[in-house]
């Protein structure tokens, strides 16, 4: 396989973990089995940006749609997330990784508000890479959010009509302190953004492969790194005008 450019690495890299249950229904096994097999991509994935220098990694864990899913699926999934949390914890310290969360997670149990609190305090001092997990989350209620916290802030006095630019909506989000992603990977072949990261991906390099999440293992991503590296990001300017501006 070729090689990674190391200088050329995404800065944060954003991933829809999709296809659990496929998977498991491809086995024959219950859609829970396949969510414990997706926790292994996980930590696959986890490791291998922390190996290669990957600074900001985000995980849609649970969409705020996912609410509407079976109980009992609600409820294994917010068991595993408990487990992975805390038999994760270690791991993060040792490596120097900080976990954060974005996303309404006051509406998630109380036992995984608090092991996902206490991870999120113990490893607050690591600064070699930032795990996000998205919990219940939804870019359209992230942006709602914004808008309505601006609104009571201009009643306020503390926020200006002409003071509302791009910068000031972004400092509303969850994603305030993270910088916006530079590749957004997505598993199991759907071409949807499912309300994720709406604002912030507005220059993101999608992409898209038809692999289930349980089976996307380092060699997948380092797959989707690769094309990534390949292509030209030109955020609305010429080819030209980018070479002109690496080169000078
Ligand atoms: C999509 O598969 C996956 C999810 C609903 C969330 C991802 C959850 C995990 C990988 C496990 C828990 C996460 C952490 C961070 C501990 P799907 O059920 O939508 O698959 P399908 O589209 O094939 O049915």
């Amino acid at each position: 396989m070729e090689r990674l450019n190391p200088d050329k690495l995404p800065r944060h890299v954003a991933v829809i973990m999709d296809g659990n249950g496929r998977w498991a229904k491809k086995k024959g096994l219950t859609r829970i089995a396949g969510h414990q097999k997706g926790i292994d991509s996980v930590r696959n994935v986890v490791r291998t940006s922390r190996e290669l220098g990957i600074r900001w990694l985000t995980l849609y864990a649970f969409s705020e749609e996912n609410w509407r899913r079976p109980k009992h699926e609600v409820k294994a999934l917010m068991n595993l997330l408990n487990r992975f949390l805390k038999a994760e914890r270690k791991e993060m310290l040792d490596n120097g990784i900080r976990l954060n969360c974005i996303g309404q997670v006051e509406k998630l149990p109380p036992e995984v508000q608090k092991t996902l609190w206490q991870t999120i305090e113990r490893t607050s001092q690591n600064n070699d890479m930032t795990l996000t997990l998205a919990l219940s989350y939804g870019g359209r209620q992230e942006i709602l959010g914004a808008v309505r916290n601006m609104l009571k802030d201009i009643e306020e006095g503390t926020l200006k009509e002409k003071q509302i630019t791009e910068d000031r909506l972004s400092s509303y989000l969850y994603t305030a302190d993270m910088p916006d992603p530079d590749l957004l990977i997505r598993t199991s072949g759907e071409y949807r953004i499912s309300n994720f990261l709406l604002w912030q991906i507005a220059y993101t390099e999608i992409y898209i492969t038809p692999t289930l999440w349980p089976d996307f293992h380092k060699e997948r991503y380092l797959e989707a790194l690769l094309d990534y590296q390949k292509r030209e990001r030109r955020f609305g300017s010429t080819g030209e005008q980018i070479a002109r501006h690496t080169k000078g």
